[in-house]
C-alpha cells in the first residue's frame, strides 16, 4: 500500500503546521517517517477530529520515542463528576493556573522532554486555548548583542520554584509519585534530586538550530544577582513569546496535537473554570544524551 501524501497547512506563525484526513491510529511507517520529519520542520503539528482512545493516544506518542510517562489527565473534573472549586485551595487548580506561565516541559526533571501529544475530551464553551511559542525562531530574531549576552548562561531550573511564584507550596511527597490516585496530573516533579542547570540557549539534536530554553521553571542564572537574573529571563519571555513566533490552539473536543518540547513552549490559557476542562497528556522522554541537565 503507498504511504499517505500528508496535507499540511503551515499555520500563521514562524512555526506550526495542521494536518487534517489523516487518521493517526491508522498510518503506516512510511507516513509516519514523513510526519516525523513535518513535526521536527514545523515543531506543532495540530490534527483536528482524532477522538482517539486513551490506548490510541499511548501508542502513537510511542512512535515518537520511549515516553516520560504514558497518559495524564489534566483535568479540573473530579471522581464524582464534579467541578474543582477554584478556591486557591485545590492543589490540582494549582498546577493548571501554574501551567499558564510560559514554559518547556520537564526542564525541572533530570532529563528534559522530548515532546507531547496532547489531547482534547471536553472543551470549555470559551478560553481554554493552548499557546505555543517558537524558541528557535527567537533566538533568530535576538539583536546581536542580546545573543552575546545569552550565549553561555546557565539557569537554575524547578517546579518548586516556578509554583512558589504562583503561590503554591510543592511539598516532596505530597502528590505520591506525581499522579493522583485515578491517573490525574497533581504534583509531578516535585522531587528532591538535584536542581536541573541548562542553558539559555540549545542547539536542537535532531535540527541542529539554536533556541532559547527559558520560561517559568527557569531561575538564579548561574554567576548573576536573583533581581538581574529575574529581569534578563522576563526580559527574554516577553520578546520571545510575541507574534509571528506565538500560535494559540483552541480546541475542539477530539484535536490531537504534537509538539516538540526542545524548541517550543506552551502555556495554557484561562477558562470560566465552573466549566469542566479534560485534557490528555502524553509525555516523550527526552534522550539523556542530549537532554539531560548539567551539573552546575
Ligand atoms: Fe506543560
Amino acid at each position: 500500500m503507498p504511504s499517505t501524501k500528508l496535507q499540511i497547512e503551515a499555520l500563521d506563525a514562524t512555526f506550526g503546521a495542521r494536518i487534517a484526513d489523516l487518521t493517526l491510529t491508522s498510518i503506516d511507517d512510511d507516513t509516519f517517517a514523513k510526519l516525523y520529519a513535518a513535526w521536527l520542520e514545523y515543531g506543532l503539528l495540530v490534527f483536528p477530529g482524532q477522538f482517539m482512545s486513551r490506548a490510541e493516544q499511548i501508542a502513537f506518542a510511542r512512535r515518537f520515542g520511549a515516553l516520560e510517562f504514558e497518559l495524564a489527565a489534566l483535568s479540573n473534573v473530579q471522581e464524582d463528576g464534579t467541578v474543582r472549586p477554584d478556591d486557591n485551595e485545590d492543589e490540582i487548580i494549582k498546577v493548571l493556573k501554574g501551567n499558564m506561565g510560559w514554559h518547556h516541559d520537564s526542564t525541572y526533571m533530570a532529563v528534559q522532554a522530548k515532546g507531547a501529544v496532547f489531547t482534547a475530551e471536553v472543551v470549555p464553551t470559551r478560553g481554554g486555548a493552548t499557546g505555543f511559542a517558537d524558541m528557535a525562531a527567537a533566538y533568530e530574531a535576538l539583536d546581536a548583542t542580546t545573543r552575546t549576552r545569552v550565549e553561555g548562561l546557565r539557569a537554575h531550573h524547578s517546579l518548586y520554584h516556578s509554583q512558589a511564584k504562583v503561590g503554591h507550596v510543592g511539598q516532596l511527597g505530597s502528590h505520591g509519585v506525581g499522579f493522583d490516585n485515578k491517573g490525574g496530573y497533581s504534583g509531578y516533579g516535585f522531587h528532591d534530586g538535584p536542581v536541573s542547570v541548562r542553558p539559555l540557549v540549545k542547539t536542537h539534536p535532531e535540527t541542529g538550530r539554536k533556541n532559547l530554553l527559558i520560561g517559568r521553571h527557569a531561575y538564579d542564572i548561574v554567576g548573576m544577582d536573583a533581581e538581574q537574573s529575574e529581569a534578563l529571563l522576563a526580559e527574554l519571555v516577553e520578546f520571545a513569546c510575541q507574534p509571528p513566533r506565538t500560535y494559540h490552539h483552541q480546541w475542539q473536543s477530539g484535536d490531537a496535537v504534537v509538539w516538540d518540547n526542545r524548541r517550543l513552549m506552551h502555556q495554557a490559557t484561562p477558562w470560566p473554570m465552573e466549566q469542566p476542562r479534560v485534557m490528555w497528556h502524553s509525555r516523550i522522554a527526552g534522550d539523556p544524551v542530549t537532554e539531560a541537565a548539567l551539573t552546575a
